[in-house]
């Protein structure tokens, strides 16, 4: 039996996938890496540090730049990106998420979210989703990232709840294998040629309902 659900945030919640893109592509630009749709896919749930490696080695420029010199590149991208957050509202919540979220607090469902992002909270204050969210992953506890199963284990565990009576919501490759591979029962919200490892997939946040998700099930 499902007892609990986690989430990712970004692409899943709010578009800041989006904003994440126009920060690295700002950032790729910059180092002379050519931007395209399959490193902009493949950064997807990706952390900091390893997203800029993922960029840096499109471009055969991994070795071209010290650590100092990446922590700051790294660093300009969050300034960058933070801009773009504090001038999100709650207007920029996905079309179906808060009255998915409510549905889940009615039927008393447990809530986590499994985000990369060390800004998380930020983003669910600017939504004004932070009361949903009372369990969050901290990203800077994890030994490693998505696709490594980790982040959603750690999920579950701060629902206390066996893998198996989670579902993890992800808009990202790298996020479906971790929630798999941790035992969960993965949703994905996007393309299903990309998310073709998903137990099901929705074309949008709006497919997103409890009905929706029990008509999928085993
Ligand atoms: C999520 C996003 C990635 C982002 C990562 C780290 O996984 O999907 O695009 O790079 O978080 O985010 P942060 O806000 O800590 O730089
Ligand atoms: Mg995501």
């Amino acid at each position: 039996d499902i007892k609990g659900f986690v989430f990712d945030l970004d692409g899943v919640i709010t578009d800041t996938s989006a904003l994440h893109s126009k920060a690295w592509h700002k950032t790729a630009d910059e180092v002379g890496v050519t931007w395209t749709t399959e490193l902009d896919n493949g950064l997807k749930g990706i952390s900091r540090m390893d997203s800029l490696n993922m960029i840096l080695a499109a471009g055969n420029k991994e070795n071209d730049y010290t650590q100092a010199e990446k922590e700051k590149l790294a660093d300009e991208k969050n300034d960058y990106y933070i801009q773009l957050v504090d001038a999100m509202t709650a207007a920029d919540i996905l079309p179906g998420i808060q009255s998915f979220l409510d549905s889940l607090v009615e039927n008393h469902y447990q809530i986590s979210l499994a985000s990369a992002s060390k800004n998380a909270p930020r983003v669910l204050d600017k939504l004004g989703l932070s009361d949903y969210f009372k369990k969050i992953v901290n990203p800077a506890d994890l030994t490693k990232g998505k696709p490594d199963p980790e982040i959603y284990t750690k999920g579950a565990e701060l629902l206390k709840l066996p893998p198996e009576a989670c579902i993890g919501i992800e808009d990202a490759e790298a996020g479906i294998d971790s929630i798999n591979a941790a035992g969960e029962t993965s949703v994905g919200l996007g393309d299903k040629a990309i998310l073709k490892d998903a137990d099901m997939v929705f074309a949008t946040s709006r497919e997103l309902t409890l009905g929706h998700i029990a008509d999928n099930m085993e």
